[in-house]
C-alpha cells in the first residue's frame, strides 16, 4: 500500500522516466553488486545477503570473540612527539599534538600508517612542539604534559586518560581495542552520572545516552520523523561531560560505523566499524569551552559568512515560473517584512540539469537577478551533485571528457537515478575534479547568484534499496585511491568544499555562501548546512532546539532547519512559533516542499502577519549582535547557539535542557514549542536576568513561570551585558546605517561588538573594529567601559543607549558631560538616550532600583 503511494506520489513529482528508473534501481544495483563484487550483495545468495546485511546494520552485532587485540605492551619509544607502543599483536602511536590534545592510532601487522584526514585542518606539523615526560610507574606507563594524563596499562594494553591535577579519570578504553578483517572497535568507559553529546545531526534530544546511532549520511526519503536515524550528516565526535569536567573524543573514521552510547552497556560507550583506521583524537576541556576551542583548531575555523546570510531568507520547492519570483519579491517589500535572500529550488532547472536554466520558466535568469538586486535580494539557486546522463548536455559531456565522473572498479561509469533521471555523479576526493566543478559556476555567477544550495549529496541515489552509489565504486582520495565505503561519509563535505572554493577563485576577495545537506566533521571551514526535510509539526519545532545545539558542538554552528516545516502544510500558530524561534536559529530559512500550502510569512493573515513582521525585523534589529557571536564563533569555536550547560557546565539542571537556549553571551531564549501554550516555565540559570520586553529583574537558579501569549517569545537578558543593534531594515545594506543601539542590562560583565564591511575578506587585513564593554556597578552607579581595537570606521555615528529594568536615574553623562537628553519607556522600565560614542558612560540611578 505504502509502495503504491509512493509510486502515485513519485508519478505525480517527478514524471514517468524518473519513476520508473527509480523502480528499476534495485535490480539494476544488485546486477552491478553481483558483477562488481559488492561485498554486501553478492552472487546466488543476493536477497539473503541483502536481508543479512541490512539486519547486521541494524542490529550491528559485536565483533566475534576471535578478534585480534594488541596483546600485552612489549617496549616503547619517542619519536618527536609520537610515543610510539609496541604490543604482541599491534603497535599504538599516541602523539601529542597540544598539552590537551592527544592522538592515538593503531597500527596494524602489515599496515602502513596514515594520518590522512578530511577532517583535520592542521597537520602535526603546524602545532608547535608541546613538553611532555614519560614515567613507568606500577599501574603502567604514563604520558605526561602539564594538563592531561596518558596512562598505558601494559598486560594488556589499554588506555586511559587522567587529569593531571587531581588524578582522576577523565575517560579510558574498558576493552582493548579490537579487529576482525577490516572491521575495527573501541570501547571507552562512561562515568555514571556523564552526559554525552554531538555526533552530528540527530533527530534526538540533547544527551545522546543510552542510545546506538548509525554514521552513514542519509537521505531518509522524503522526511525524516523524530528518532529517524541515521540523517544526512553524521559526525563520530563526542563531547563527555562528567563530574563537571568536559573532555572531546573524535573517532576520526569515515567508514560506516556504529556508536553505542551506553545502550548494550550503560557505562560503556562502544565505536566499531566496518573498515578504515582505529583512530581517535581525544581533547580535554576540563571547561566545555576549551574542548570547543581546541576542536575548532583541530577541525578548522568557521568562515565568516557574508551579513546578508544573517538576514531572512525566503525558500521553496519551487518558486517557479519566475514571474512568481518576481511576485514574491514585490509582496515582501509591499508587505514591508524584512528579507535578504531568494532561494531558488529545482524547478528553475531545464529537466533539473545543473547549471542550466529553464529556457521557458525563466528565459532571462540574469535580468531577473539584476532586478531582485536592484530590490535588495540576494539570490541562492539550488545544485545537486548528480548530473544527467544526457549526451546533448554540455555539463554531461564535459565531464566525461574530463574523467571527472566515479566509476566501478571495471573502470564503467557509475550511473543512477536522482530529480533529472539517470545522474553521473562526480569524485569530489579528486581535486582535478573539485577544480572543474568550481569551474561550472562561472555562468550562474556571471549571471548574479550570490550564492549556492548543494543538495541530494550523502550522496542520494533512488531506489527502494540502500540508496546511494555501491561500496565498491572507486574514489580517487587525494591520488591515493579508495572506495565508497570509505568516501561516502565525505561525499557531502568534498561536493561543498569544491563549491567554496570554486566560488572563491571565480570571485576573489568575497565571501561565499554555501549551504549543504550533507557533511562531515570540518564543513565550516568552507560551508553551513541546513538540517534538511523536517515537517511542519510541533514535535519537529522542538527537536530542531536540540538538534542544531548538539551541531553547533561539533563545529558546524551555522545551521537551522526549514522554518515552519519542510513537508506538510504549516498551521498559522506553529508558523508564528517557529519564526520567533527562527530570528535566533543561526540560520533563518522558511522552505517548504512540492504540493504544500504556502508559508511565507503574511499567508495566515491577522494576527499573525504583523506578529511575524515584528520579529522578523527584531533579527534585522540584532544583526550586529548576531554578527558579533558569528564572529566569536570564527574565533574560538564557540557557536551562537549554545545549551545552556556551556556557560553553567556545574549545574547539573542545564545538563539535560532542551527546549531553551542561549544565543550568545546575553541572550536565553526559552521558544513556546506547544499549540496554544500561553506560558512556560523558564529555567534561568545562576546570575540575575532580566526580561527583554519589560526589564523585570530575575535572580536565577530558578524556574520562573512566564505568560508568552501569541505575540511573546520569552527572551532574557544576563545582568552586566551590552547588546548591540541597528534601526530596522527591508534587507542589508538597505541604506547606510546611521545609529548604533546599545541594550545595557545593568549589572558587571563583558560584552563585545565586532565589526567589519560585512562582504569583502578585507577584515583578514585588520580591517575590522572590535570594541569591548566593561560593566560595573556600584551602590547604583552603573558604568560602562570602552576599548576599541582595529582600524574599521562603520558608518553610523549616532548611538542610543537603552538601559534595562530601571526606574529612575538622577545624573548621567558620557566621558564626563551630562546627557540631558533622556527618556523613560515605562512599559519596558527602560531609559532611552541619544549619547555620543564615549570612552566611558555613567549612570546613578535611584539607590532603590538596582540592589
Ligand atoms: C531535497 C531537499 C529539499 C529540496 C528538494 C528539492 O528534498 O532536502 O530541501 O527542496 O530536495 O530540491
Amino acid at each position: 500500500m505504502n509502495n503504491m503511494r509512493r509510486l502515485f506520489s513519485s508519478l505525480r513529482m517527478f514524471g514517468l522516466a524518473t519513476t520508473l528508473q527509480m523502480a528499476v534501481s534495485p535490480l539494476r544495483k544488485a546486477y552491478h553488486s553481483a558483477r562488481f563484487g559488492n561485498p554486501v550483495v553478492h552472487g546466488p545468495t543476493l536477497w539473503l545477503a541483502t536481508w543479512r546485511a541490512l539486519r547486521a546494520r541494524n542490529g550491528w552485532s559485536p565483533l566475534p570473540t576471535d578478534a585480534v587485540q594488541p596483546g600485552a605492551v612489549r617496549s616503547h619509544e619517542v619519536h618527536g612527539q609520537t610515543v610510539i607502543v609496541t604490543c604482541e599483536h599491534a603497535t599504538i602511536h599516541i602523539t601529542i599534538l597540544a598539552e590537551d590534545l592527544l592522538r592515538v592510532q593503531l597500527q596494524r601487522p602489515g599496515e602502513a600508517l596514515d594520518h590522512f584526514s578530511y577532517a583535520i585542518a592542521r597537520t602535526d606539523e603546524q602545532w608547535p612542539p608541546v613538553a611532555f615526560s614519560i614515567r613507568r610507574g606500577e599501574e603502567g606507563i604514563d604520558i605526561a604534559t602539564a594538563r592531561l594524563v596518558c596512562r598505558v596499562a601494559t598486560t594488556p594494553c589499554l588506555l586511559s586518560f587522567h587529569d593531571p591535577h587531581d588524578h582522576r579519570l577523565i575517560t579510558g578504553e574498558r576493552k582493548a581495542t579490537a579487529w576482525h578483517g577490516a572491521a575495527i572497535a573501541c570501547s571507552l568507559q562512561l562515568a555514571d552520572d556523564e552526559h554525552v553529546y554531538g555526533l552530528g545531526e540527530k533527530a534526538f534530544g540533547l544527551d545522546r545516552r543510552g542510545r546506538a546511532y548509525t554514521m552513514w549520511n542519509s537521505d531518509p526519503n522524503g522526511a525524516y520523523a523524530p528518532g529517524t536515524d541515521p540523517l544526512y550528516l553524521n559526525i563520530p565526535f563526542y563531547i563527555g561531560l562528567n563530574n563537571r569536567r568536559a573532555y572531546g573524543l573524535f573517532f576520526d573514521n569515515t567508514y560506516r560505523s556504529r556508536i553505542d552510547v551506553g545502550a548494550q552497556a550503560a557505562d560503556t560507550l562502544t565505536f566499531q566499524a566496518e573498515g578504515g583506521p582505529l583512530r581517535y583524537y581525544l581533547l580535554y576541556g576540563p571547561r566545555l569551552a576549551t574542548v570547543l576551542e581546541r576542536w575548532s583548531e583541530l577541525t578548522g575555523h568557521m568562515r565568516l559568512p557574508p551579513l546578508w546570510a544573517l538576514g531572512y531568507h525566503q525558500s521553496r520547492w519551487s518558486y517557479t515560473p519566475d514571474h512568481r519570483v518576481r511576485e514574491l519579491a514585490a509582496q515582501f517589500r509591499q508587505q514591508r517584512i524584512p528579507c535578504d535572500t531568494i532561494h531558488l529550488d529545482i524547478h528553475y532547472m531545464d529537466g533539473y540539469r545543473c547549471f542550466t536554466w529553464h529556457p521557458r520558466r525563466f528565459p532571462d535568469p540574469a535580468g531577473l537577478i539584476s532586478q531582485l538586486h536592484g530590490w535588495g535580494f540576494k539570490v541562492v539557486p539550488l545544485i545537486d551533485c548528480g548530473i544527467k546522463n544526457d549526451c546533448s548536455y554540455a555539463v554531461c559531456n564535459d565531464g566525461i571528457a574530463h574523467k571527472v565522473f566515479c566509476t566501478y572498479p571495471d573502470g564503467t561509469l557509475f550511473h543512477g537515478p536522482v530529480w533529472p533521471g539517470d545522474c553521473y555523479f562526480p569524485d569530489f576526493t579528486n581535486p582535478a575534479t573539485r577544480d572543474w566543478w568550481g569551474r561550472q559556476y562561472r555562468s550562474l555567477l556571471n549571471m548574479g547568484a550570490d550564492g549556492i544550495w548543494n543538495d541530494m549529496n550523502e550522496p542520494t541515489v533512488f531506489g527502494w534499496g540502500a540508496d546511494t552509489l555501491p561500496d565498491c565504486v572507486r574514489h580517487d582520495w587525494e591520488g591515493n585511491g579508495s572506495n565508497h565505503a570509505q568516501a561516502h561519509n565525505v561525499y557531502g563535505l568534498q561536493m561543498a568544499r569544491a563549491t567554496a572554493d570554486g566560488l572563491a577563485a571565480l570571485r576573489p576577495g568575497r565571501r561565499t555562501f554555501v549551504i549543504t545537506r550533507s557533511a562531515w566533521a570540518g564543513l565550516q571551514r568552507y560551508a553551513m548546512n541546513w538540517m534538511g526535510d523536517n515537517v511542519s509539526t510541533w514535535e519537529h519545532l522542538r527537536l530542531s532546539i536540540p538538534m542544531m545545539a548538539n551541531l553547533g558542538l561539533c563545529g558546524l554552528a551555522f545551521t537551522g532547519p526549514d522554518c515552519g516545516g519542510f513537508a506538510g502544510d504549516c498551521q498559522p500558530e506553529l508558523l508564528t512559533r517557529w519564526i520567533q524561534l527562527g530570528v535566533f536559529t543561526p540560520f533563518f530559512r522558511n522552505h517548504s516542499a512540492l504540493g504544500t500550502a504556502d508559508q511565507e510569512p503574511w499567508v495566515h493573515g491577522e494576527p499573525y502577519q504583523s506578529i511575524n513582521r515584528r520579529y522578523i525585523e527584531l533579527r534585522y534589529h540584532l544583526l550586529p549582535y548576531f554578527y558579533t557571536t558569528f564572529w566569536q564563533c570564527a574565533q574560538s569555536g564557540m557557536p551562537m547557539l549554545r545549551p545552556l550547560f556551556v556557560h553553567w557546565q556545574e549545574d547539573e539542571r542545564t545538563h539535560s535542557l532542551d527546549d531553551e537556549f542561549m544565543f550568545g553571551d546575553a541572550l536565553l531564549i526559552a521558544p513556546i514549542g506547544r499549540p496554544g501554550d500561553n506560558q512556560r516555565p523558564v529555567y534561568l540559570p545562576a546570575g540575575v536576568w532580566y526580561d527583554w520586553w519589560t526589564g523585570q529583574r530575575y535572580t536565577g537558579a530558578h524556574t520562573v513561570e512566564v505568560q508568552a501569549p501569541l505575540d511573546h517569545l520569552p527572551i532574557f537578558a544576563r545582568a552586566g551585558s551590552v547588546v548591540p543593534a541597528w534601526p530596522v531594515m527591508q534587507y542589508t545594506g538597505e541604506r547606510p546605517i546611521d545609529r548604533l543601539t546599545l541594550h545595557v542590562f545593568p549589572g558587571e560583565g563583558q560584552s563585545v561588538l565586532y565589526e567589519d564591511d560585512g562582504e569583502t575578506l578585507a577584515y583578514q587585513d585588520g580591517a575590522f573594529r572590535i570594541t569591548h564593554f566593561n560593566l560595573n556597578i556600584d551602590q547604583g552607579l552603573l558604568t560602562i567601559e570602552r576599548q576599541e581595537e582595529g582600524s574599521f570606521v562603520p558608518m553610523w555615528a549616532d548611538v542610543e543607549l537603552i538601559v534595562h529594568g530601571v526606574d529612575g536615574v538622577e545624573t548621567a553623562s558620557a566621558d564626563g558631560q551630562a546627557l540631558t537628553a533622556w527618556q523613560y519607556e515605562e512599559a519596558m522600565h527602560s531609559l532611552h538616550c541619544r549619547a555620543p560614542w564615549a570612552q566611558k558612560y555613567t549612570f546613578l540611578f535611584t539607590p532603590s532600583v538596582l540592589q
